[in-house]
Order: structure tokens, then sequence, then C-alpha cells
């Protein structure tokens, strides 16, 4: 997989600079060649001596370097790379990447680049929870940029907690599947339903819900990440479009329905979203005004189309059909019951009765099919929307 491939390592400051000697020897020895950058930071943990030693490449450091830029240039050094690793990534040098400075080689390369970058965050435990920290993340995952999680354990600052660098032999393991690893959902087209839905009353008032979108868009996201072509059909949410992944608008469960059967034909069809049962019969023209006499008005409701069961029952019904279920209880026997009524292949139960799910990082799921349940243990929503692609992978292959 690395025979001749051209990994651009980018290492900044951070104690952990060390792994990315063990990194290069890894990709050495699997045939690829290594060119690094070498940040001030960075100099500070690793000397460019053993980083060219081990390389066996010259190591670049500077932004203005005479001999650096006759050699080759720094936009040259971005463009001959197929793939970018950033191990380790200081949190300035993520807060420099997210807000597009070109004020040393790094993020100068980093900016010039257009081949596919991995970023591999190491800092202190509440450092890496700083929200500060965690927008610049958002940012960069939202660009494109693959992010591996920190890992979890005793620093060198003394604490515990998340924010260690991956061991080499991780990062390596990484890097071949996020950018080498073959995308197993190449050609398929996957349409996925996220976000609440709003059901207008009158030009000002709605009937909605509390969903955010975040488990619908990591889901889009995984299956992008998977080579799928993703059409992502949102109701009003406050996330970013996944890279590289077809978003359509929508308001209301009539308009969702609609976006969905254009989007046929497609080969899975994932229904994430927390769709309104309901939707007023009539709609004012103009704001419902209070009544002097303190009379409330009625508000009449008439039963929306069902997404999920119109794929699931359609003539072009996408060969693998997900849907969710979001119960207060008797979470397994009513997530049976709606496989059953609704005709799709799994339903992905989520008790939102007591920890909180709507709007959270993580979920708890239980996967049900006609062969019976799986419970998930709880997990961030990007690794439930993981499971899931390796389960139509599974399926699919
Ligand atoms: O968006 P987040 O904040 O990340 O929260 C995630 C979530 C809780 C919204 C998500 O995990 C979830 O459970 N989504 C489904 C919510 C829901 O509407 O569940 P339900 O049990 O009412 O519906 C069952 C299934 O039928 C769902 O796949 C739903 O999309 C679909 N449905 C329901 C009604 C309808 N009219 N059309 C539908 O397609």
């Amino acid at each position: 997989m690395f025979t001749d491939k051209n990994i651009l390592l980018v290492i900044s400051g951070g104690i952990a600079a060390y792994k990315s000697l063990a990194l290069i020897r890894l990709i050495k020895k699997a045939g690829g060649r290594v060119s690094c950058i070498l940040t001030k930071g960075g100099e500070q943990f690793v000397t460019p001596l053993s980083v060219a030693a081990l390389s066996e490449a010259p190591v670049y450091t500077d932004l203005f370097s005479l001999k650096d830029e006759t050699e080759m240039g720094h936009i040259r050094l971005a463009r001959e790379a197929d793939a970018i690793v950033v191990a380790p990534a200081s949190a300035n040098m993520i807060a420099r990447l997210a807000g597009g400075f070109a004020q040393d080689l790094a993020s100068t390369c980093l900016l010039a680049a257009d081949s596919p970058i991995m970023i591999a965050p190491a800092m202190n435990p509440v450092m890496w929870n700083n929200p500060a920290v965690q927008d610049n993340i958002s940012t960069l995952k939202r660009r494109g940029m693959h992010i591996m999680p920190p890992a979890s354990g005793d620093m060198a600052c003394g604490e515990t907690g998340e924010g260690r660098l991956p061991e080499a032999e991780d990062l390596f393991a990484e890097i071949e599947r996020f950018f080498f690893a073959p995308k197993p959902l190449n050609g398929k087209h996957a349409l996925v339903t996220a976000g609440p839905t709003y059901e207008p009353i009158d030009p000002v008032r709605f009937i909605g819900n509390h969903s955010s979108g975040k488990q619908g868009y990591a889901i889009a996201h995984a299956l992008r990440q998977a080579g799928a072509t993703v059409t992502l059909i949102s109701g009003p949410t406050a996330l970013q479009t996944p890279h590289g992944v077809k978003r359509i608008d929508i308001q209301s469960a009539e308009d969702m329905l609609s976006a969905a059967e254009s989007a046929l034909p497609a080969d899975i069809a994932i229904c994430s979203a927390a769709v309104a049962d309901w939707t007023p019969v009539h709609i004012a023209d103009s704001k419902i005004k209070k009544q002097a006499s303190g009379e409330i008005p009625a508000l009449n409701l008439r039963e929306n189309p069902d997404i999920l069961k119109t794929l699931a029952n359609h003539k072009k019904r996408p060969r693998i059909v997900i849907g969710f279920a979001a119960e207060t209880n008797d979470l397994i026997a009513n997530a049976q019951a709606k496989i059953k009524k609704k005709n799709c292949d799994y339903i992905c139960a989520n008790d939102v009765s007591g920890a909180q799910v709507f709007g959270a990082e993580d979920n708890h799921v239980h996967l049900i099919s006609a062969r019976g349940v799986t419970e998930w243990p709880r997990m961030s929503k990007d690794g439930v929307a993981q499971k899931i692609t390796d389960l139509i992978i599974e399926e699919l292959g």
C-alpha cells in the first residue's frame, strides 16, 4: 500500500514528538517515502538530525530558507505529497490551521496542500476539552481533514485523560486505513435523513423537536469516508455539511419525503431524522392572535407521510433500509414493532428517556433486525455512525 507513496509528516511541538520518529521507521519499512517538516516547537523535542537520519531525506524547518527554496519550494513540498500527516498536532498548530494562518513553513504548506490531510492531536486533557480547541477541530473536520482521536491515559504532565498521541503502530494503521485502504462503498449511493422537521402552524410558529442532526450528519460523514456518494436530506440544524456530501435542506415532513423520493435510486437509505408524526391541517396565513375573550385556539392535526416506510416499500427500494427508533419506554419491543410495521432491515433503537441523546455527543444504541438484538456500548455518535457503516459494508460485500 505504501510502496512509492510520498508522505509529508509535519511534526509540531509536544513531548509525544518522539513517537513520530518511530512512525517514520514504520512508513519507510512499508516502502513509503517520508518528507518531514519540523516546526519550531517540534525542534524543542526532536532534532532535525534524528528526523533526517530516519527519513533518509532533508528536513524542512524554515519558511524563508534560501537553501530549501532552491532545492524544493514549499508549495511543491505540499503538492508532491500523496498524503499529509500532522503528528503530533499541538493546540497551537490546530488553531493556526483552523485560522488559515501562513506564518511558518508547516502552516503555509498545509494551506497550500491539495492532498488529504490527517491530524493526530496531542495535548493536555483539559486543553483538549477546551471549547476553543474543540471548535477548531470541528472546523478542520468540516473542511474534510481526518482527525485521529487522541488516546486516553497518563500524560507526561502528570494528569490523566484524553489527549495522548496514539502509539506509532496505531498512527501507522490509521494512515493506512484512511489514505490507502480501498473505499468499499465506492459507486454506492446513500440517502440519509437527519435533524428535525418543522411543521408550520402560522408564519411564525411550528411544531418541532430537539433533534440536532448530529447522529445523521455523523452517518453521512462515515458513509462518505467509506466512498459512498451521499445525499443528506436535512431538517433545520446548526451543523456544517460534512465534506463531499450533497445536502438538501427541508423544513417539513412532506418536503423531506419529496426530497427523498427525488434522490432515488439509492443503494442505502438511513432514516435518522426525527420526523414529526403530525402536522397542522390548516396553516394560518397570518400570525394567530390571542383572543380578547381568552379563547385558546384549537390545533387540528393530520398524520404526516412516513418517509422510512415509504422508502422501505418503494418500487425503487434501496437494498438496505435502516431506521431509528427514539423511545421513552419499552425500547426493544417498540423498536421490534416498528421494524415490522415499516418493513426496514434494521432499526437503531435509542432510549431518549434518561441520558441525553438529542443534541448530545454520544449515543447508546440497540441494533434490531429480524435476526435479533445486539446492544452496542454507549459511544460517540461518530462511533455509532462507523458501526452502521461497517454493517452496511458487510451486507453489501
Ligand atoms: O439529531 P440528534 O440530536 O443527534 O439525535 C439523534 C436522534 C435521537 C434524533 C436519532 O438517534 C433518532 O432516534 N432518530 C429517529 C427519531 C424518531 O423520529 O424516531 P421514531 O421512533 O419517531 O421514528 C421511527 C423511524 O421512522 C425513524 O427512522 C424516523 O426517521 C422514521 N419516520 C418517523 C415518522 C415519519 N413520519 N417518517 C419517518 O421516516
